[in-house]
């Protein structure tokens, strides 16, 4: 595993909260230009792995590297090097969207028109503009995550951390999420998603890794999940491996 091509690397990654052990030894890798999806039951350990390699978390044991800069040892460096979304960060209430954007282009060194540029082309690429004077306060759930959005990916990093990018959003928001991802891995960008429909991870993800009680118990594209687990999709597959009946016959060594 590992290996100078990945962009993002789990190494034996051991998260506790006292006595929950919310990840277990997790080992994995996203490679540029790959999308991968973290899956697992609530309580799985998804968001605590990703907010891990965000820097938000500390690990208890083994680690975390994006774009090979250690996330323990050089925080700062490691979040130049991500764009991390998850619908529980909080948006200034006082700033409106597009305020907001350009304040934390500002915190990524951004200035002048390289700002006022970067901050256009993400209000036009995710539809921000009919509310970008509106305050964050005041914005519905899909349109606040849209601006969360901008606001993750304002320094165009080469790794992507989405913790359920489409939550709450409707047919039309998570296509034009669907459809920045496309993007995004087309120019070599490592996405990483978590998520709990199966549509989304058949129309995006390249690989797949499934999470039971914090450890890795299978790993595979899409495909070679279904194949192996036997059953006709993935979200049947999915639930044998999360309710443990085909045991090792469909775990993969990760
Ligand atoms: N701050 C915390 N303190 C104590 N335990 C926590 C904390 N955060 C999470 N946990 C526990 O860690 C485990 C993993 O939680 P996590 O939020 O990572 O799961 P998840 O896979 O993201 O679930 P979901 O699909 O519901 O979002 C759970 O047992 C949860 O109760
Ligand atoms: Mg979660």
């Amino acid at each position: 595993m590992g290996g100078f091509t990945s962009l993002i690397q789990f190494t034996r990654l051991t998260k506790r909260y006292g006595s929950v052990v919310a990840v277990r030894d997790l080992t994995f890798e996203v490679r540029p230009g790959e999308v991968y999806a973290l899956l697992g039951p609530n309580g799985a350990g998804k968001t605590t792995a990703l907010r891990c390699l965000a820097t938000l978390l500390a690990p208890s044991s083994g680690g975390a590297s994006v774009g090979g800069v250690d996330v323990a040892a050089d925080p700062i460096g490691a979040r130049r090097q991500i764009a991390f979304l998850s619908a529980s960060m909080g948006l200034y209430e006082r700033l409106s969207a597009r305020e907001l954007v350009v304040y934390f282009g500002r915190l990524h060194g951004l200035e002048g028109t390289r700002l006022r540029e970067r901050v256009e082309e993400l209000v036009d690429m995710f539809g921000i503009g009919t509310f970008a004077n509106r305050l964050c306060g005041r914005l519905s759930t899909g349109q606040r995550q849209r601006v969360s959005l901008a606001r993750a990916l304002v320094h165009d990093p080469p790794a992507l951390i989405l913790d359920e990018p489409t939550l709450g959003l409707d047919v039309l928001s998570g296509q034009t999420i669907y459809d920045f991802i496309r993007r995004e891995r087309a120019r070599g960008k490592a996405v990483l998603f978590s998520t709990h429909q199966m549509d989304e991870v058949d129309l995006l993800a390249d690989r797949v890794g499934v999470l039971r009680d914090g450890g890795l118990v299978a790993e595979g594209s899409p495909a070679e999940l279904v194949a192996r687990s036997g059953e006709q999709n993935l979200a049947r597959a999915f639930l044998r491996l999360v309710t443990g009946e085909l045991g090792d016959a469909v775990a993969a060594a990760p």
